[in-house]
C-alpha cells in the first residue's frame, strides 16, 4: 500500500518531470550543444579549411581560423545555411589567403547545395577542377582576383541555375566552353583580365544576359549579329581585345542597351547607326582606339541620353556634324586623335553640360569662336595639336570651373585682351606651350593664385616677368623655356611656395639668381640654361632637400665650386649641369663624398592595388608631376649628341662640368658616385692622372675628359666598364697603352687624338697612328694604386645609402571608363 502509494507518488513526480522535460525541450534543442548544421556539411567545411594555407590577409583578417566544432557550423563566419535543412547554401570567403589550388576532391565540392560562392581575392592557384560542375545549384559564383590558370571546365554547363559569374583577373585561357550555352539564366558575365581567346558566339542564346564584360582578354573574332537575340543586354564591354570587323550596329537596336565600350580593338570601317530608335537609353558610347573611319554620322543625334561619347584614336575625318548639338546630356566628349578638320564646330558649344572636351590631335583651324564661353560647366579642355590661331580662347581666363587647359602646339598669337577674370582661387593646370604668343606676359596672370602647372614654353614672349608673380602665387611647375623674356629672374617663392619645377631656360635673363629661391622648399627641378645670368655658384641652394636636377649651363657664372666654409649640401642631386660658364678653381679630394644620391641604387617604386586586381604595378620611372602627368624635361649632351630628354628617367645620374676653367686634379671621391651614367669634364684645365677610382662607376655610359691637361696612363680598370659607350680622351697629355676592351675598340679614332704618347690604337685608328711603346708603358700595374683615396673614403662611411622618393600614388582607376590604367 505504502509501496503503491509511494509508487503513485513516484509516478506523479515522474509525470511532472516528464511534463517539465517536454516544456523545456525547445530550449534544449536551441542550445549550442546541438547543431543545426548537418555533420556532412560541417566536415566538408573543415576539410576545406585544412586545404587552405591560412595567412592573415592584408587586413589581418582571417575567417576560417575560428571555424571549429565547438560552434554550430551554420554560425561560422562566411557560412550561411538553409534554415530548415541545415545545408550550407552560401559561402563567402572573400580575401581569405588560401594560397593553394582547388583539388578535384576538395571539401568545397561536397557542399552541393551551395547557391552562392565567393572566393574572390583568395590567392587561389591552379586549375578550376571540373568538380565545379557538382555545385549545380549555384546562382552566384565569384572566383575573381585569384591566380587561376588553365581552361574553364566544360562541366560549367551543369550550373544551369547560374545568374552571376565573375572570373575576372585570373590567368584563364582558351575558349568559352560550348557548354556555356546551357546557362540560360545567366544575367551577368564578368571575364575581364584573363587570356580567353576566340569568339563569343556561344553566348548567342543566353537571352537573359544583361551585363557582359570581356575586357582585357585575347578574344579575336568579329561580333556578328548572332548576338542580336540578347534583348536584355544593358552593358557590353570588350575593352582591349582583338575583336575586328565592322561596327556591330545591331547592338544599338537592343532597346535595353545603356553602355557599350568597344575600345582598344581592331574594328574598322564607317559607323552606321542604322535603324536605331531615337528613344535609345544609351548613355555611354566608347569606340576609342580602333580603326574606324569615314564621317561621324549625322544620326549620332539620336542618342539623346548620351553622357559619354568617345570616338578618339580612330580615323574619323571631315567636319563634326552640327547635329551633335542635340546631345544635350553629354558631359564627356572625346574626339581627339582623328583627322577631323574645318573650323572648330560651334555646335559643340551648345552642349552646356560638357565637363570634359578633347579635340586635340586633329586638323581644326582658324580662331576658336567666342561662344566656347557658353560651356560654363567645362572643367577640362584640350585643343592641343591643331592649327588654331588668333586669341587663346577667352573662357580659359573667365571660367571659374575650368582647371585643366591644354592649347599647346597651335598657332595662337595673343592672350586676348580686356578679360574679365574668373575665380582666382581655382587650382589651374594650363599648357599654352609651342604657340606663337607674342609680347609680354600679361600682368593679370597674377590674379590666378594657384597653378599646379603653367607652361608658356616655346613661344615668342618678351619683356620682363611681372614682378607681381612673387606675391603669394603658388605654382607647382612653371615653364617659361625658349622665349625672349628679359630683365631679372622673378623673386619667386618670396612667401614660401609649392614650386616643384622651374624652367626659365633659353631666354635673356640677366643679373643674379634670385635669393628668394631658397624658400622653394619642395623644389626638385631648376633649369636656367642659356641666359645671361652673372653670379657665383649658388651654394645657398644646397639646403634644398629635394633639389634633384640643377641646370646652370651656358650662362656667365663664375668663381669656385668649392668653398671651404660652405658645406655643399644638395642631398638629392642626381643631375648637375653647370657646363659652359666661367667657373674656376680646384676641387678637394673628398669633394664628392657627400653626394649620396648619386651612389644610391635606384629601385622602381612599387605599389599594391587593393581592389579587383591583386597584383603589384610599378610606379612612375620618370621625374615630374604624376597626378597631372606632366614630366620634367632637359637637354643634355649625352653620348656625344645634344639630346632632348622629354622625360627624365629617375635612375639617370649625370655630372657635366665641361667648358669651364677648372684646374687641379679630379677628386678621387668621384669613384664613390657608383650610379653615375654621364660624366663630362671636358674643356677645362684639369691636370694629373685620371683617377683609377673611375673604374668603380660601373654604370658609366658616357665619359668625356677631352681638352684638359691630363697626363699619365688611362687606368686599366676603365676597360672593364661594360656600359661605357662614348669615351673621349682627346687633346690631353696621356701616355701608354689604351685598354684593350670592346668598349674602347668601338670608339672613333678622334676620341684619342691629340695625345702623342698613347699607343695601341691600331684597331681604332688604323696603321698610321701606331706609336712606339716605351719600356715604362709596358708596366700596367704600378700607376693604379698611387692615388690618395684615404680621406674621402673615411668621409663616405658615415653615410648609409639613402634613397629619396617623394612619390605619391596617382590615379589608377578612372571611374568613368571603369577600367584600369597603369599609372605612369
Ligand atoms: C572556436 O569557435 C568559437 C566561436 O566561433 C571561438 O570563440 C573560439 O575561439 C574558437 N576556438 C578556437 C580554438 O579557434
Ligand atoms: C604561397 O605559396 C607559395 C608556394 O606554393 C609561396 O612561395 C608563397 O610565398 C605563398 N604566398 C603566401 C602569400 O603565403
Ligand atoms: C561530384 O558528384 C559526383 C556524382 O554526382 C560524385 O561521384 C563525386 O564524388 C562528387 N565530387 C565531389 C568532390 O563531391
Ligand atoms: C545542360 O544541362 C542539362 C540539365 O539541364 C544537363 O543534362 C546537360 O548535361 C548539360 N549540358 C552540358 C553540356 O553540360
Ligand atoms: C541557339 O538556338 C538555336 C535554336 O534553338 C540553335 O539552332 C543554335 O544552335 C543555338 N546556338 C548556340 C550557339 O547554341
Ligand atoms: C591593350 O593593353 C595593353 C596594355 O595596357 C596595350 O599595350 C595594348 O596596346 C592594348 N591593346 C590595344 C588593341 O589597344
Ligand atoms: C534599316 O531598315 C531598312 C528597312 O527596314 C533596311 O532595309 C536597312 O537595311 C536597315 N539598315 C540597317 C543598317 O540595319
Ligand atoms: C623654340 O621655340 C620655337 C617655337 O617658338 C621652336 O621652333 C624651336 O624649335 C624652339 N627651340 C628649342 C631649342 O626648343
Ligand atoms: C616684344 O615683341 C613685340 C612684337 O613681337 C615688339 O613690338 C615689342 O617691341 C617687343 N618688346 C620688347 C620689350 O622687346
Ligand atoms: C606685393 O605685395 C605687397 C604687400 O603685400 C605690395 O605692397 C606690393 O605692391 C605687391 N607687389 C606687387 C608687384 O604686386
Ligand atoms: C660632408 O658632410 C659633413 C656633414 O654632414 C660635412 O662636415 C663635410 O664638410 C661634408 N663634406 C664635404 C666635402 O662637403
Ligand atoms: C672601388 O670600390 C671598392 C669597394 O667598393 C674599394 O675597395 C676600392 O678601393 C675602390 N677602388 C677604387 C679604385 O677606388
Amino acid at each position: 500500500m505504502i509501496r503503491s502509494q509511494s509508487d503513485r507518488f513516484l509516478g506523479i513526480i515522474i509525470t511532472i518531470y516528464f511534463l517539465f522535460f517536454l516544456i523545456s525541450l525547445p530550449n534544449t534543442l536551441a542550445s549550442p550543444t546541438r547543431s543545426l548544421c548537418r555533420s556532412d556539411q560541417r566536415d566538408a567545411l573543415l576539410e576545406l579549411k585544412k586545404e587552405f594555407t591560412i595567412h592573415s590577409n592584408d587586413n589581418g583578417h582571417v575567417t576560417t581560423v575560428l571555424w571549429n566544432k565547438s560552434a554550430d557550423c551554420c554560425s561560422w563566419e562566411g557560412v550561411t545555411c538553409d534554415a530548415t535543412l541545415g545545408e550550407v547554401i552560401s559561402l563567402n570567403l572573400i580575401s581569405e589567403t588560401a594560397n593553394t589550388s582547388l583539388k578535384p576532391s576538395s571539401g568545397l565540392f561536397k557542399l552541393q547545395h551551395l547557391r552562392e560562392l565567393d572566393l574572390s581575392f583568395c590567392h587561389l592557384q591552379g586549375d578550376i577542377p571540373s568538380s565545379i560542375g557538382n555545385l549545380s545549384h549555384l546562382k552566384h559564383l565569384d572566383l575573381s582576383c585569384n591566380q587561376l590558370v588553365g581552361e574553364f571546365p566544360a562541366s560549367v554547363g551543369n550550373l544551369n541555375q547560374l545568374e552571376y559569374l565573375d572570373l575576372s583577373v585570373n590567368n584563364l585561357r582558351g575558349n568559352i566552353p560550348t557548354s556555356f550555352a546551357n546557362l540560360t539564366k545567366l544575367s551577368e558575365l564578368h571575364l575581364r583580365e584573363n587570356q580567353f581567346t576566340s569568339g563569343i558566339r556561344v553566348l548567342a542564346n543566353l537571352t537573359t544576359l544583361s551585363i557582359i564584360d570581356l575586357s582585357f582578354n585575347h578574344f579575336k573574332s568579329s561580333i556578328s549579329s548572332d548576338l542580336s537575340g540578347l534583348h536584355n543586354l544593358e552593358r557590353l564591354w570588350v575593352y582591349n581585345n582583338s575583336f575586328f570587323g565592322p561596327f556591330p550596329s545591331f547592338v544599338l537596336t537592343i532597346p535595353s542597351l545603356v553602355d557599350i565600350a568597344l575600345s582598344e580593338n581592331q574594328f574598322e570601317g564607317a559607323i552606321d547607326f542604322g535603324n536605331t530608335s531615337s528613344s535609345s537609353k544609351l548613355t555611354n558610347f566608347d569606340v576609342s582606339y580602333n580603326n574606324f573611319d569615314g564621317l561621324i554620322p549625322e544620326s549620332i543625334s539620336k542618342f539623346v541620353n548620351l553622357k559619354n561619347l568617345d570616338l578618339s584614336h580612330n580615323n574619323f575625318g571631315g567636319p563634326v556634324p552640327s547635329s551633335i548639338s542635340k546631345l544635350v546630356n553629354l558631359d564627356h566628349l572625346y574626339l581627339n586623335h582623328n583627322n577631323l578638320g574645318g573650323k572648330v564646330p560651334r555646335s559643340i558649344f551648345k552642349l552646356v553640360n560638357i565637363e570634359y572636351l578633347d579635340l586635340s590631335h586633329n586638323n581644326f583651324g582658324g580662331p576658336v569662336p567666342r561662344s566656347i564661353s557658353r560651356l560654363v560647366n567645362l572643367s577640362s579642355l584640350d585643343l592641343s595639336y591643331n592649327k588654331l590661331n588668333g586669341e587663346v580662347p577667352h573662357c580659359i581666363w573667365s571660367s571659374s570651373k575650368l582647371n585643366s587647359v591644354d592649347v599647346s602646339y597651335n598657332s595662337f598669337t595673343s592672350f586676348g585682351k580686356s578679360v574679365e577674370l574668373g575665380d582666382g582661387s581655382l587650382e589651374r593646370d594650363w599648357d599654352l606651350s609651342s604657340n606663337s604668343l607674342q609680347g609680354p606676359i600679361p600682368k593679370w596672370i597674377c590674379n590666378f593664385k594657384y597653378f599646379s602647372f603653367l607652361d608658356f614654353s616655346n613661344n615668342h614672349l618678351n619683356g620682363s616677368i611681372p614682378q607681381c608673380l612673387k606675391n603669394s602665387t603658388d605654382y607647382g611647375m612653371l615653364n617659361l623655356r625658349n622665349n625672349s623674356l628679359s630683365g631679372f629672374m622673378p623673386d619667386l617663392c618670396m612667401d614660401g611656395s609649392q614650386l616643384r619645377s622651374l624652367d626659365v631656360s633659353l631666354n635673356n635673363f640677366v643679373g643674379k639668381l634670385p635669393k628668394s629661391l631658397i624658400n622653394c622648399e619642395v623644389m626638385e627641378f631648376l633649369n636656367v640654361r642659356g641666359n645671361k645670368i652673372k653670379d657665383t655658384f649658388p651654394f645657398w641652394l644646397g639646403s634644398l632637400q629635394h633639389l634633384t636636377v640643377l641646370v646652370l649651363r651656358s650662362n656667365t657664372l663664375y668663381g669656385p665650386l668649392y668653398n671651404p666654409s660652405a658645406y655643399l649640401g644638395f642631398p638629392s642631386m642626381r643631375i648637375m649641369d653647370i657646363s659652359n660658364n666661367n667657373f674656376s678653381g680646384s676641387l678637394p679630394q673628398d669633394y664628392f663624398a657627400n653626394w649620396t644620391e648619386m651612389s644610391s641604387v635606384w629601385s622602381r617604386p612599387i605599389r599594391t592595388l587593393d581592389y579587383k586586381r591583386n597584383i603589384r604595378i610599378p610606379g612612375s620611372n620618370y621625374m615630374g608631376d604624376r597626378k597631372n602627368n606632366h614630366k620634367d624635361s632637359i637637354e643634355l649632351v649625352y653620348k656625344g649628341v645634344d639630346m632632348d630628354f622629354v622625360q627624365i628617367f629617375k635612375a639617370f645620374k649625370a655630372i657635366d662640368f665641361s667648358g669651364n676653367r677648372f684646374s687641379g686634379h679630379i677628386p678621387g671621391s668621384i669613384g664613390l658616385l657608383s650610379e653615375l651614367r654621364l660624366l663630362n669634364l671636358s674643356g677645362n684645365a684639369f691636370t694629373g692622372n685620371i683617377p683609377p677610382s673611375l673604374a668603380n662607376i660601373t654604370k658609366l655610359e658616357t665619359l668625356d675628359l677631352s681638352r684638359n691637361n691630363f697626363s699619365g696612363e688611362i687606368p686599366r680598370g676603365l676597360g672593364k666598364l661594360s656600359f661605357l659607350s662614348t669615351i673621349n680622351f682627346s687633346h690631353n697629355h696621356l701616355q701608354g697603352l689604351v685598354p684593350r676592351s670592346t668598349q674602347f675598340r668601338s670608339q672613333n679614332c678622334s676620341s684619342f687624338t691629340g695625345n702623342p704618347g698613347l699607343y695601341g690604337l691600331e684597331e681604332i685608328c688604323g696603321e698610321k697612328h701606331v706609336s712606339v711603346p716605351t719600356p715604362r708603358q709596358q708596366d700596367e700595374s704600378t700607376s693604379e694604386s698611387e692615388e690618395p683615396m684615404l680621406s674621402w673614403i673615411a668621409a663616405a662611411i658615415a653615410f648609409g645609402p639613402g634613397v629619396f622618393y617623394g612619390l605619391v600614388s596617382g590615379h589608377i582607376f578612372t571611374s568613368y571608363k571603369h577600367r584600369w590604367f597603369m599609372a605612369g
